[in-house]
């Protein structure tokens, strides 16, 4: 004992002698070397290196795998300006940068101070390490002008959270005009391709890629919200690997769901930088004295796997750090949703019959989605006033929430929360409630307007109509949708030199909103919606348990969709719905197996209008639900392989989830359409353990008839499985589980 607690000393002293301070926590170590002022972060297979130079201003040193204990580094230095033309400011990798002192490249922060000056150069105070975190203080060279830069690494994956807390403490206000969370430096080297995920409504998800050339590429939304037009994320792979799950990548992704930029530059010195926060468009926030503002996170990693790998990286950081209740690891449970069987006819004796069915085919969750409230006819009506619909729920929502409880589901409920119609009780009561300037036009969007939430009236109205339906009602679930982007973003009721504020104070409400909500009703759970996948980020999903990716439900479409969303986020944040075939997207038919096995590949459930089903239908819905439920904590929680990718008119397109104990495997394999009499080709599994016995087993279709059923991981991986498709739009679920026997 004593020999433990005496060494443990010695070595303290040792490392106080020496300059170092270092603190540790589950295997992620922060350690500072006073001699060379050079930071470190360690984690999982991750090592971060930052220091302060020789002009007090602090730079990347070293962001990449994992180095070795003993590696040391020298006292930064910044890089020399090659001519009069390119200042020093510009070369050298800063962490944070101020806009001034000759910066061109992408600044994290832009100041203007009251009398005109709008030059700020940032400069080291002072750190504080505790447990996995860092924080480091800089300060303007002669304003009192504060930020506080935040690190902390995960130590499971080694994801690493930057944020920045500006602080005014001067004696007069000062407007911040751009703002970023982090400035991310990779390793000097032209040779590198950028990914990043596009969209629009139904038609979200799709994954871009293009090398980085000199110039920048800016990703952003100036919508108010985060928006399906580009997604919050990015990863940058070093060189071009013909695999995904190989060469070396750096990914980052906001928590922000409001207007956001990130910025990836390549600066005349071919150094690779990606700046990211609130986007600069349109932004001014005043600091009174006192005042301060916080960033989002911007969170970022690296992975050796490729972007295979980072997205495995992303997917445990999110459901082990992010999610509400992480790191819980539960299942999402299978739902029904009333929206393509009813719209918004809804009523006590329909939605009850539709419970019943649902029940029948081993549904969980019941979900009535649009239509209950207020004059909720059409889409032109009731937005806004969130009172049951007498007509169409005579005595209020008690009696279908007991009938839904009676058959051994919970129940859930769609909401708008942010949104109004003028053909509303609360727009007649409240005209000024919604975002607008005084005498303009107001842009409606499916003839709703969006309530300024930054208002304090609003949000208390907001808060208090929720917290009401959820303590009248045992609901178990919100569907919490967002159907429009902003227009027209004024505050008039507050002084015109802080109306831009709304970007940010909106935001921070709807978080404040969620967070009360899910304190006070700690079994409520919450997904994101925004007509589909426009509301996805990492700010979102710390308050809300699953997503929405796309309002596009067609089975085909939806393994790209489906494909583009797991480079960013897990799947167990994605709901998939099974609906009616002919699809209303498309008018494509599939199959009612081949829509379930699309839809399995998350959180399944089911939107079809059951009443049109027949007899068949149930018995096919009630054997895949079964088959779901075997498979769900593995396809929810598993790490994630894309083993044939859908994109560029595939043929085929497979993945495999592996569960984190790596005893059992799921392969979904899909046929577009066959052609030319080719064979389903072989599928080779990855992630098992080479030397366990798997026995394989398809679940749904079949292996061909020569297929071994026993045998291990290696013979899998190297030989692979042989799927027996043929036809169009077919498909199959294979199971590996391994042997107890041979364990
Ligand atoms: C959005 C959602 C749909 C449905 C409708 C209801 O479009 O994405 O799933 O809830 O609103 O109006």
């Amino acid at each position: 004992m004593c020999l433990r607690t005496c060494v443990g000393l010695m070595v303290l002293v040792v490392a106080m002698m020496a300059g170092m301070a270092k603190a540790e926590s589950n295997n992620a170590k922060v350690s500072y070397d006073a001699t060379a002022r050079v930071f470190r972060l360690d984690a999982d297979r991750v090592s971060y290196v930052f220091g302060v130079n020789e002009n007090d201003q602090l730079q990347t040193l070293y962001w990449g795998s994992k180095l070795a204990e003993g590696d040391s580094f020298k006292r930064a230095h910044s890089a020399r300006g090659t001519s009069s033309f390119d200042p020093s400011v510009n070369a050298t990798l800063q962490e944070y940068l101020g806009w001034g002192g000759g910066a061109y490249v992408e600044p994290d922060l832009k100041v203007t101070f009251p009398d005109g000056n709008r030059d700020l150069v940032l400069h080291y105070v002072s750190h504080h390490i505790e447990g996995n975190g860092l924080t480091i203080v800089v300060k303007d060279i002669s304003r009192n002008i504060f930020v506080t830069l935040a690190y902390e690494m995960d130590a499971k994956t080694g994801v690493l959270a930057r944020s920045a807390k500006i602080e005014n403490r001067t004696s007069a206000p000062l407007t911040i005009e751009q703002a970023s969370a982090a400035t991310w430096n990779l390793p000097g080297d032209a040779d590198y391709q950028l990914y990043y995920l596009t969209g629009r409504w139904a038609g979200e998800w799709n994954l871009q890629h293009q090398a980085i050339l000199p110039g920048k590429t800016v990703l952003e939304s100036r919508r108010g919200s985060t928006g399906d037009e580009t997604n919050p994320w990015f990863a940058i792979e070093r060189g071009t690997s013909a695999d995904e799950d190989m060469g070396e990548v750096w990914f980052g992704a906001l928590g922000w769901s409001g207007s956001w930029q990130i910025a990836v530059e390549q600066g005349s010195e071919r150094q690779v930088r990606v700046t990211g926060g609130f986007t600069p468009f349109d932004f001014a926030y005043r600091l009174a004295p006192g005042g301060a503002l916080e960033t989002p996170k911007f969170y970022a990693g690296y992975s050796r796997e490729g972007v295979g790998g980072a997205s495995r990286l992303l997917h445990q950081f999110e459901l082990g750090s992010v999610v509400p209740g992480a790191p819980r690891n539960h299942v999402r449970p299978v739902i029904y949703n009333s929206w393509e069987a009813t719209g918004f006819e809804v009523n006590e004796a329909g939605q009850e019959a539709l419970a019943e069915r649902a029940a029948s085919i081993g549904v969980e969750r019941f979900v009535m989605d649009d239509g209950w409230f207020g004059e909720r006819k059409n889409d032109t009506a009731g937005l806004g006033d969130w009172e049951v619909n007498s007509a169409k729920f005579p005595h209020g929502l008690s009696p279908l929430i007991g009938k839904v409880h009676s058959l051994g589901m919970d129940f859930g409920l769609w909401v708008e929360p942010e949104m109004i119609n003028r053909d509303s009780e609360l727009y007649r009561k409240h005209p000024d409630w919604v975002l607008g300037f005084p005498g303009r036009p107001q842009t409606e969007a499916r003839h709703q307007l969006v309530l300024n939430l930054a208002r304090p009236d609003v949000r208390a109205y907001v808060y208090e109509f929720l917290d009401k339906l959820l303590s009248t009602y045992d609901i178990a679930f919100l569907k919490w949708d967002y159907n429009r982007n902003w227009s027209e973003p004024g505050w008039p009721a507050v002084a015109p030199e802080d109306q831009k504020k709304v970007y940010v104070d909106y935001v921070r409400n709807l978080y404040g909103i969620l967070a009360d909500l899910r304190a006070k009703h700690p079994k409520v759970e919450i997904e994101s919606c925004s007509g589909g996948g426009a509301r996805v980020d990492l700010g979102i999903i710390h308050y809300t348990d699953e997503v929405w990716p796309s309002d596009n439900t067609d089975p085909f479409d939806r393994l790209s969709i489906q494909n583009g969303f797991t480079y960013a986020y897990a799947p167990r944040l994605m709901m998939a719905w099974v609906t009616d075939s002919p699809n209303w997207v498309n008018r494509r038919s599939t199959s009612l197996e081949y829509r379930f096995l699309s839809s399995m590949q998350g959180g399944l459930g089911i939107g079809a209008n059951l009443n049109g089903w027949t007899e068949d239908d149930f018995k096919v819905a009630k054997k895949m639900v079964e088959q779901y439920k075997q498979i769900r904590a593995t396809v929810q929680n598993g790490a994630l392989y894309r083993l044939i990718s859908p994109l560029g008119g595939s043929e085929w397109s497979v993945t495999e989830s592996v569960s984190s104990d790596r005893r059992d495997a799921v392969v979904f394999a899909f046929l577009h359409s066959s052609q030319m009499g080719h064979a389903y080709p072989r599928v080779f599994p990855r992630g098992l353990d080479q030397r366990a016995t798997y026995r394989v087993h398809a679940l749904d279709g079949q292996l061909t008839s020569d297929s071994a059923t026993v045998a291990s991981g290696e013979y899998w991986m190297h030989n692979g499985l042989s799927i027996d498709l043929r036809g169009d739009f077919q498909a199959a679920v294979v199971t590996l589980v391994e042997e107890e026997a041979h364990r």
